[in-house]
């Protein structure tokens, strides 16, 4: 058997697949079973300071494609496919008091096992850098291996929180530096992917100290309206907000991001999210450059916490690196991050002039055309 493991911002991983923080994740019973499935590591729920109320009525939905119709829908039904799934659930409704005692807990059961702590506060003022402190000292504490910053949840009831603080450079920089002065373990920054460049929130974070940057956090969206009833198909009393999409349909955008922040910072560690149900998907993502790679709604829709999931993620790796006669994910992370270009890089027909996408120095009256962009 090919040897899995792999270190990742200093730390061991038994496999590089952890579950993303989600519902897969939101109690101690989860996170045991998920190691005993196992799972190299898992980041828990998010958790935080605030009082956290959900919606009314169901917080995650899946939207399905039928197999022989154009039919898409969050109806559950016979002979359709996953496309993606829709949630507008908040961080952990759990106070931390209760989640500190069951990561000492987690952490006995399973020492070699990596337990990352999701944790959000707010931002914009002292009181709101130091609750990130205080989460911070609080949870490795009670044994958390590391941290990941949400930086990232697209539908927050607060606006100094989640994706808005993903979405200002300076606050990416300054609660990463607020977080690093007191953590004696990595942090990870989850970034969200609803900005133009995300290059430029990973500089930000990476400048504030980041040890990695993850992404990507769900896209914002709305469910699809009924035709028959005009009511979105997932509501209260009418209503809705926009929510995150995650699963397949995600996979193709999120690796567009990845490519991005990887691109501009080859030397620098990423874990890659959005998508990823089988090893193929995962590959993706270490061909960009990613050390780990996590893993939310695949494994929500397996017996809650992914336990065919891992498995056939291990087991395609496995074959994979057997295969091609890899030693370790490094032998083939980052394989094809170079790949990726700017559109004018890539090859036009032989016989056809091609300037760039600008007017040829021939032309009398233009400016000599600028250098093409190389960024993607
Ligand atoms: C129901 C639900 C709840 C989530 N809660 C959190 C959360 O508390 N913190 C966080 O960082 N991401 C959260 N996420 C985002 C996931 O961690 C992940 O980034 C996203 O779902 C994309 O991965 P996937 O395509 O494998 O689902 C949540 C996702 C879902 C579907």
């Amino acid at each position: 058997m090919a040897d899995l493991s792999t270190s990742f911002t200093g730390i061991r991983f038994k496999n590089p697949f952890l579950l993303a923080s989600a519902p897969p994740t939101e109690s101690d019973s989860n996170i045991l079973r998920a190691f005993e499935a196992g799972w190299g590591g898992v980041v828990t729920k998010t958790i935080g300071m605030h009082p956290v109320v959900n919606v009314k009525g169901p917080k995650t939905k899946f939207l399905r494609a039928d197999n022989d119709a154009t039919r898409l829908s969050m109806t559950k039904r016979p002979n359709s496919t996953l496309v993606a799934s829709w949630n507008w659930e908040l961080i952990s409704d759990k106070p931390v008091d209760w989640w500190l005692p069951r990561l000492e807990k987690i952490k006995k059961a399973f020492p070699d096992r990596i337990l990352i702590a999701s944790i959000m506060a707010g931002s914009g003022n002292d009181k709101e850098l130091r609750n990130w402190q205080a989460l911070t000292k609080m949870c490795q504490d009670a044994g958390a291996d590391g941290f990941e910053l949400n930086f990232s949840c697209p539908h927050m009831d607060r606006i100094d929180m989640g994706s808005n603080v993903g979405k200002d450079k300076v606050l990416c920089s300054v609660v990463t530096m607020a977080v690093k002065e007191v953590a004696k373990v990595p942090v990870w920054v989850k970034l969200t992917p609803a900005t133009s460049n995300i290059a430029e929130e990973a500089e930000a974070s990476f400048r504030g100290g980041a040890d990695a940057v993850s992404s990507s956090n769900t896209f914002p969206s709305l469910p699809l309206i009924d035709p028959n009833t005009l009511d979105f198909e997932m509501n209260v009393e009418g209503y809705v907000s926009p929510g995150g999409l995650g699963g397949p349909a995600i996979l193709p955008l999120s690796l567009a991001k990845m490519a991005q922040i990887t691109k501009a910072f080859p030397d620098k560690a990423f874990s890659g999210i959005g998508g990823v149900s089988n090893f193929d998907h995962a590959l993706c993502y270490f061909l960009l450059g990613c050390g780990t790679v996590q893993v939310c709604t695949a494994a929500m829709l397996d017996s809650a916490i992914g336990p065919n999931v891992i498995k056939t993620l291990t087991n395609g790796m496995a074959e994979f690196m057997e295969k091609r006669g890899y030693a370790s994910v490094d032998d083939f992370r980052g394989l094809r991050r170079d790949r990726v270009v700017a559109h004018s890089q890539i090859k036009r027909p032989e016989q056809l002039e091609y300037h760039g996408g600008y007017e040829g120095e021939e032309h009398e009256g233009y400016a000599k055309p600028a250098e093409p962009a190389v960024t993607v």
